[in-house]
């Protein structure tokens, strides 16, 4: 009787002895406190007037404790950092650098490479409008609710015309609805990794920085970029030494097309951008642990 009694209560778990995961509470969940923990943050930042030193203070512990905000709520350790590949081709130089970042963190990660998932573009409907969670039905809204929950975000795409792929610009461009008044984003730590052909080839550059800029877009604090030299397509089609159109001459200069092993590049030789990448993966996990 008092234990039904009890468990008719709103908000009491204690009649029931089993444990079921909807008993378990987010305060995220909690809509009103979490409302009006809102008004009351910006009541303060109202109050605070000219106090431009202070606000700003107060805006980076209130980012940084939100972006340390990483327990799911069921008990479970959602990753930490996530790293996320936009580049399709399978193990590439992309992926395992971005890999080597995470394993260096040393912090419960995940890895994700996009063209195993289903991500397209942002389609601008504004669903994400009232709640910063997007409709679309695709993966992206199950990838976003594991960014969310991230306290780093390694971004690694390649070059393709000039410009960062496509798998990667329709990822960055879905965290829009993270964005959108509430800036989910904002004060997370954040690497770029970008590949391209590379010996002053166009491309690479542009695509490590529109990363780059995509992120910092977000509020996020990039701690670097990385580029990588990675191996043009045309060394593995087959036709690279005679085809009309091949990046073979561009790359490598016209008299020296042949397909040869010192032409392929991996990521783990280039000493100074694996170092770095190292160097950059202690520093999240350092900067998260405290
Ligand atoms: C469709 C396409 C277009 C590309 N365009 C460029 C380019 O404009 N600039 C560039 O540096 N590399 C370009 N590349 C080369 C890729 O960036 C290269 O495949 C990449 O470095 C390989 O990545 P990985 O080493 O991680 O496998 C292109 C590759 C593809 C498939």
């Amino acid at each position: 009787m008092v234990a039904q009694e009890k468990a008719s209560r709103p908000g009491c778990a204690v009649a029931t002895a089993e444990v079921t995961p909807d008993k378990l509470c987010r305060v995220e969940d909690q809509s009103e406190i979490w409302e009006q923990a809102l008004a009351l943050g910006r009541v303060i930042w109202a109050k605070l007037g000219s106090h431009c030193g202070c606000k700003r203070q107060l805006l980076t512990l209130y980012y940084k404790i939100r972006a340390s905000l990483r327990h799911t709520g069921d008990g479970s350790m959602q990753p930490q950092i996530i790293g996320i590949s936009g580049s399709p081709i399978a193990n590439s130089n992309t992926d395992r650098l971005v890999q080597a970042i995470l394993a260096a963190s040393g912090l419960p990660s995940e890895f994700v490479k996009l063209s195993e998932i289903n991500v397209g573009p942002c389609r601008a409907c504004l669903g994400c409008r009232s709640d910063n969670i997007c409709k679309v039905d695709d993966d992206f809204p199950a990838l976003a609710a594991k960014v969310r929950g991230a306290g780093a975000l390694v971004v690694g795409g390649h070059a393709t015309y000039g410009t960062m792929n496509g798998f990667t610009k329709l990822f960055l461009e879905r965290l829009f609805s993270l964005r959108h008044r509430e800036g989910l984003n904002r004060g997370k730590l954040a690497v770029a990794v970008a590949t391209g052909n590379g010996r002053g080839r166009p491309g690479l550059e542009a695509a490590s920085e529109q990363i780059a800029h995509s992120l910092a877009w977000e509020g996020m604090e990039v701690l670097g970029t990385l580029q990588i030299t990675g191996n043009p397509k045309c060394l593995v089609c087959g036709y690279g030494s005679t085809c009309p159109m091949s990046a073979l001459p561009r790359v490598f200069g016209p008299d020296n097309t042949e397909v040869t092993p010192d032409k392929f590049c991996q990521v783990e030789d280039q000493t100074e951008t694996w170092e770095k990448a190292q160097a950059l993966g202690r520093e999240i996990g350092a900067r998260l642990a405290n």
